[in-house]
């Protein structure tokens, strides 16, 4: 049997019907069951005796954690801790997914597995609390980072399209360095490294390199092309410098996905090719 939590995330909505396809799966939403219940947990645990628990849930708004520090400790920080001792004690493996968040962002090419986290906010610093207790717990594990991830649901793409329309126009940081990533293609892989038993930390994300700029462009040219709707929307460029935001983020968020390259020999497709087909197949079925 697999668990997983947060069932109405945007990487549920993918990995589900994967996993479906080829195991029995207990999905449950914020609705069914609070992660940060330990009793609740406790209870799951004993009536599915999991195989593997994946949990897709966080308090994943930058700002709000600044504001709610102590939700965002408990959901991102404490709540894995509290699973992981759970497939501690049942032998299950834990899937979790973190963030390039745990890094400061200063460093110039992407972020390697090896690299030291050094996070610059509450959002970050609660994730790498996440990891940190997942390792303590000495559980089998399987953390995957990811950034910047879009697919079916109410992502941060949507997010964009949403204020582009409003206002007729979206600031957009020229110089940042981003991982697009489609959930479609993280669902591929958390089932290639699943089935390969492969464990550990692991970073993922569409292959090439991409600028907040470049993704928000290539999005708006797609939807031009599979809606036939001039957006007309104005974009403004700016610097990270010059961007006035209540939270700090880390300028370069590239995740290098060579260790899962090399240790699966998956072959991950070009951010523009996944947007390609997000825009396509999925965008206008919301
Ligand atoms: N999106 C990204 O760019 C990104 C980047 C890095 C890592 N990730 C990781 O990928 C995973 C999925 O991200 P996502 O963007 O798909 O998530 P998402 O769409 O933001 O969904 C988060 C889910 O968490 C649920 N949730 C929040 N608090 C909960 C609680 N106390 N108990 C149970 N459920 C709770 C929410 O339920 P409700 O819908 O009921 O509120 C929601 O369905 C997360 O682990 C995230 O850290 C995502």
């Amino acid at each position: 049997m697999f668990v997983l939590a947060g069932s109405n995330s945007v990487l549920a909505n993918h990995i589900l019907p994967v996993l479906r396809d080829r195991y029995q799966v207990c999905a449950f939403d914020q609705e069914t069951g609070d992660i940060e219940d330990e009793t609740f947990l406790g209870k799951l645990f004993d009536e599915t005796s999991p195989e593997v628990f994946i949990n897709c849930v966080q308090l994943g708004n930058i700002e709000e954690c600044e504001y709610k520090r102590d939700v965002a400790y408990r959901i991102n920080g404490f709540a894995p801790g509290k699973i992981a001792r759970l497939c501690k004690e049942k032998n299950a493996l834990y899937v979790h997914f973190s963030t390039s968040h745990i890094f400061d962002g200063k460093k110039k090419s992407p972020y390697s597995e090896t690299d030291e986290p050094n996070p610059i906010s509450v959002y970050g610093d609660s994730r790498l609390m996440g990891e940190k207790h997942i390792l303590e717990s000495g559980c089998r594990y399987l953390i995957i980072r990811l950034y910047a991830v879009y697919g079916k649901g109410k992502s941060f793409l949507h997010d964009k399209f949403t204020r582009m329309t409003i206002d007729g126009s979206l600031q957009v940081i020229k110089n940042r360095f981003i991982s697009p990533t489609y959930a479609l293609d993280v669902a591929s892989a958390l089932n290639t490294l699943i089935d390969q038993k492969k464990e550990g930390v692991y970073h993922f994300a569409n292959s090439g390199k991409a600028t907040s700029l470049d993704f928000i462009r290539a999005a708006i040219d797609y939807y031009h092309k599979y809606s036939g709707k001039d957006l007309n929307i104005s974009i403004y460029e700016t610097d990270y410098e010059e961007y006035i935001s209540p939270v700090e983020r880390p300028l370069n968020n590239m995740l290098s996905i060579d260790k899962l390259v090399l240790e699966t020999g998956i072959n991950v497709r070009d951010w523009k090719k996944a947007l390609d087909d997000f825009m396509k197949n999925n965008f206008f079925n919301l």
